[in-house]
């Protein structure tokens, strides 16, 4: 069969990412571009989640329309009923994180319900922020946690369900590209695979010790699936069945810029997952 051009927003996706990365600015600008009275909120630090609904831009193809051309008049029906989507805005301060984003990704990934379910992951960070050691430990020890969870959820599929569940892709939205501190989407990868390496020896050192001491060490998976043995990168996850793109973008553009351009591949990837 096939779909129709203007689905129900009941497809959610989550946004996750540590404190400061822009979250709650990339939501409200989302928030702005679909509804035609623009409203501009000052961003704050999050200590609850939000969900909105927003509309993909008309322009930005889906994967099932990705093959029509611009002359198709599919395409001016398009811009009358927009495809939408349900964004949810999670706090990324340290101490929220588990009762908030990690407990939220758990309970939607496992979801059945079709409203409650998500298509995908946005994971947020701040690129010009990336250089500080401090800064990069945290948004690298989340998005560990983050992709452990959706693992789980990959490698235990199977046994309960005899339905297959729909993968989970993951973006790596690497935003404040406009600042000329920021790091490119290559290093933005590249230490975040560092890190997370060396977050991993030290997990699946500690299982050891733990285990050498006759303690009974908790099975917990490392991430990767490899017990460690290999280095790792986001292209080890895909054998789990977990995709991760690192695409980077500016929430806050030039001026110059039309608003809200420099989402626009973040928007193109949700596009992809519809
Ligand atoms: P928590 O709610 O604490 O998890 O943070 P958050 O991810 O929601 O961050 P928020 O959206 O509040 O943004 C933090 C700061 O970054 C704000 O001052 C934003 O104005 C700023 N900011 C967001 N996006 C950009 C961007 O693309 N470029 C620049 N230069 N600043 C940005
Ligand atoms: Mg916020």
């Amino acid at each position: 069969f096939f779909r129709t051009v203007a689905s129900p927003p009941s497809s959610n996706f989550l946004l996750l990412g540590p404190s400061g990365a822009g979250k709650t600015a990339f939501t409200t600008l989302l928030e702005s571009k679909s509804s035609t009275s623009a409203k501009k909120t000052q961003t704050h630090t999050s200590q609850t989640s939000t969900l909105i609904t927003v509309s993909l831009p008309p322009t930005v193809p889906t994967a099932s329309n990705r093959y029509r051309s611009i002359n198709d008049p599919s395409l001016k029906e398009a811009s009358k009923n927009p495809v939408r989507y349900r964004l949810k805005d999670t706090p990324g301060h340290g101490k929220l994180r588990e009762s908030q984003g990690l407990a939220e990704l758990v309970s939607m990934s496992a979801s059945k319900d079709i409203k409650t379910k998500i298509r995908g992951v946005v994971f947020m960070v701040d690129t010009a922020a990336l250089t500080d050691e401090a800064t990069l430990r945290d948004s690298a020890s989340y998005l560990h946690d983050v992709l452990l969870v959706l693992q789980q959820r990959a490698l235990g599929k199977g046994k309960s369900s005899t339905k297959r569940d729909a993968e989970i892709p993951v973006l790596i939205a690497g935003n404040k590209q406009d600042l000329f501190t920021a790091l490119p989407a290559g290093s933005v990868r590249e230490r975040l695979e560092g890190e997370i390496e060396r977050i991993r020896k030290s997990k699946s050192k500690g299982l050891m010790d733990a285990s050498a001491d006759g303690g009974d060490a908790e099975e917990e998976e490392v991430l990767g699936d490899d017990d460690g043995k290999g280095v790792f990168s986001f292209k080890l996850l895909e054998q789990v069945g977990i995709k991760v793109d690192v695409v980077g973008g500016a929430v806050k553009g030039d001026a110059e810029e039309e608003v809200g351009s420099g989402v626009r591949r973040w928007e193109e990837w949700i596009g992809m997952c519809l």
